[in-house]
């Protein structure tokens, strides 16, 4: 009796042990946010059409037009051709087009083709090429190709005139020299869509492509496409590879689409509906861009969804709350006619357009708009877990009444899906508070935050998250970076980043804003990656994306560096348990070396040969197109032990991944 009496003690006594340990414990390490580090997407600077999104011809539906930029019509960046003296003319129509979506399309009518002229006259520049009249696009830009590599070109026809144009495809190169061609007759009073593959006999950086009718006759023409063949993963209507590729290698958790501004767009015409940009490329509907120029939505909704899958991503699609950006009608961020809402009796269709997402997103092959999916060749659902609603906006009376009814139809119907508030462009302020109120009230799971301030605000602003009330809804910083993409604006986001990791069980998401910018076509200065038609420069902004993203976990501990509360210094330490990896980063602002202890006495059965990724660098330094390499991580194995002295550089973030048994 005595002694089961002292065993119930002893057991108790053990209890208490080990709840006091686990307490210990828990208090020195959490658990974090599965999908902390991810990509922020927008079509701005050219991040998709003439950028990521593969296709080499600019305007090639026609749809142009002085909505996008008062210069522009339906020939922009298309030219006339008539060439050996042949002869005939070329005007827009809009009566029978191939979709009503999609209005414009050319006519050509060609009404005499010459004949090459010989002997002292065959020198002259107009007896050169092949006889006929056609059109010709130079791309976005330049057109770039290679030797022996294939493109894909398609164009819709229909035959005007009572017999069959033939028609020669050519990409050519400077000097009028042919790089490729093939021919097609286009032979169907009905617009029927042609194919031909062109594989290219040299390289050109200014190639153009031309469609020359060879015969007299009338024809239409419309969505003339033309793809390199060797897109990202190879997919049709697919991606630019290599920046793709980029995106691919920082092993992102999510990606957020279609923006940003262009999410909510320049008044409710202007607005991202995410059924105008699925379905054949010739039945999309496309818009102006509200950063100046042109959507083709050819990268619409399921080829975002597609690349997130393609790179083991969730998507993040952001859809309008039925009001337009504040600055509708005015340039970004000031003045214009102000937020514009959806008229209330539109809101039970949009509320359904946005019920429809989710099952064209989820829902069975034979659902209504899960066939519209399987029938563009994805049957099996892409599993779509959070919608954001509403991109920065105003919170106004209108905002409101239609996010709460937004807010309610879609929980009620698919409670699975979490869902995204939005708290105005600011770090703080009427919007910030308001957009945080209504998230709360309404029981939603993130609420997207959204900044872009001066290096030294995110040095002072390191504590931000330490005191977020961790009852309510999560934290997604969806767009945020500091003005600049010198080194000592990246350092200053990773000292920022490893505060974000140390409440990563409130701040649950993050992309840095925006992602891509193209050469001459940079509207927002500062960006996570530059880029030509050709080539690309990554910052050190994107260095420390990368260096994040890939060297994630899912439990932080506390106390394991110890930076002596100096305020230049900044450290985070997880564990990866998947792999077993401990992952320490350390963060030096200041402009002289300093040293941190780091302690790893808590780990058991370290491996001491440690891999060490490490920024540095003149605080100044930047890549750019024509100097990409100013700034680069470099890779090393170091020697740990369980206790040891860790010197970072100046200006430095340093990632030491060592693993265990
Ligand atoms: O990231 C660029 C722009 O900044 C986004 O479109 C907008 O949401 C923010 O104001």
């Amino acid at each position: 009796m005595n002694s089961r009496i002292n065993q119930n003690k002893l057991s108790l006594v053990v209890a208490i042990l080990t709840i006091g340990i686990n307490l210990a414990n828990a208090q020195q390490s959490k658990k974090i946010s599965p999908y902390l580090f991810g990509l922020f997407f927008e079509d701005i600077n050219y991040a998709a059409d003439g950028g990521l999104y593969a296709e080499m011809i600019q305007n090639r539906s026609f749809e142009y037009s002085p909505t996008d930029n008062p210069q522009w019509h339906s020939f922009t960046s298309w030219e006339f051709v008539k060439q050996v003296f042949s002869y005939g003319s070329l005007n827009i129509e809009t009566n029978d087009p191939i979709h009503s979506n999609n209005p414009h399309y050319a006519v050509l009518d060609i009404k005499h083709v010459g004949e090459h002229a010989t002997g002292e006259f065959a020198n002259i520049p107009e007896n050169k090429g092949i006889p006929g009249v056609g059109i010709k696009n130079s791309g976005y830009d330049t057109m770039i190709v290679k030797a022996s590599e294939k493109y894909d070109l398609s164009m819709f026809g229909r035959q005007i005139s009572d017999h069959p144009i033939p028609i020669t495809i050519i990409l050519q190169g400077t000097d009028g020299k042919i790089l490729a061609k093939e021919n097609i007759s286009v032979d169907s009073k009905d617009w029927k869509k042609y194919n031909v593959t062109l594989t290219v006999s040299e390289n050109s950086d200014a190639a153009s492509l031309l469609v020359i009718g060879t015969s007299e006759g009338k024809l239409a023409i419309d969505v003339v496409s033309l793809f390199p063949q060797k897109t990202f993963k190879n997919r049709k209507n697919g991606l630019r590879p290599d920046l793709a590729k980029l995106l691919a290698d920082m092993t992102p958790a999510f990606v957020r689409f279609p923006g940003g501004c262009l999410a909510h767009g320049d008044g409710t015409d202007n607005m991202y509906r995410w059924k105008n940009t699925v379905g054949p490329i010739e039945q999309r509907i496309e818009q102006r861009n509200l950063w100046g120029y042109h959507q083709t939505m050819g990268l619409g909704y399921y080829e975002y969804f597609q690349f997130c899958e393609d790179i083991g991503a969730k998507p993040v699609p952001v859809l309008p709350a039925a009001v337009s950006c504040q600055n509708s009608g005015g340039t970004w961020r000031i003045g214009g006619t102000g937020q514009q809402a959806l008229p209330m009796e539109e809101m039970e269709s949009y509320i359904q357009e946005i019920l429809d997402l989710v099952e064209w997103a989820n829902g069975s092959p034979t659902s209504e708009w899960g066939a519209i999916r399987a029938a563009a060749g994805h049957p099996e659902p892409f599993n779509l877990e959070f919608i954001g609603i509403g991109n920065e906006d105003k919170i106004t009376p209108e905002f409101q009444e239609r996010f709460n009814m937004i807010s309610k139809a879609v929980k009620a119907k698919y409670p699975e899906i979490q869902l995204i508030g939005t708290s105005g462009p600011f770090s703080d302020g009427e919007d910030f508070e308001k957009g945080w109120e209504i998230a709360n009230d309404n029981h939603i799971a993130l609420v997207d935050e959204h900044y872009y301030k001066q290096p030294e605000w995110f040095l002072s602003n390191l504590n931000r998250y330490d005191s977020y009330d961790r009852k309510k809804p999560g934290v997604y910083l969806g767009e945020y970076a500091s003005w600049g993409n010198k080194l000592k604006n990246a350092i200053a986001e990773a000292a920022y980043m490893t505060t974000l990791e140390r409440n990563a069980d409130i701040v649950k998401m993050a992309s840095y804003a925006p992602l891509f910018a193209k050469k001459n076509h940079t509207q927002w200065t500062t960006d996570m990656i530059f880029f030509d038609n050709e080539t690309y420069s990554l910052t050190p902004n994107y260095y420390v994306q990368k260096m994040f993203s890939t060297n994630y976990g899912d439990t932080y501990y506390k106390n394991i560096i110890s930076t002596k509360k100096d305020s230049t210094l900044s450290a985070s330490c997880l564990k990866d348990s998947k792999t077993g990896d401990i992952i320490l980063k350390m963060v030096n602002t200041g402009t002289k070396e300093k040293s941190m202890k780091v302690n790893l006495n808590k780990f058991k059965n370290l491996l001491f040969d440690a891999e060490q990724i490490i920024l540095t660098g003149d605080a100044i330094a930047e890549n750019t197109l024509e100097n990409p390499n100013n700034i680069a991580p470099i890779n090393s194995t170091i020697k740990v032990s369980k206790s040891f002295d860790y010197i970072a550089p100046p200006t430095s973030l340093t990632v030491i991944r060592i693993k265990t048994n």
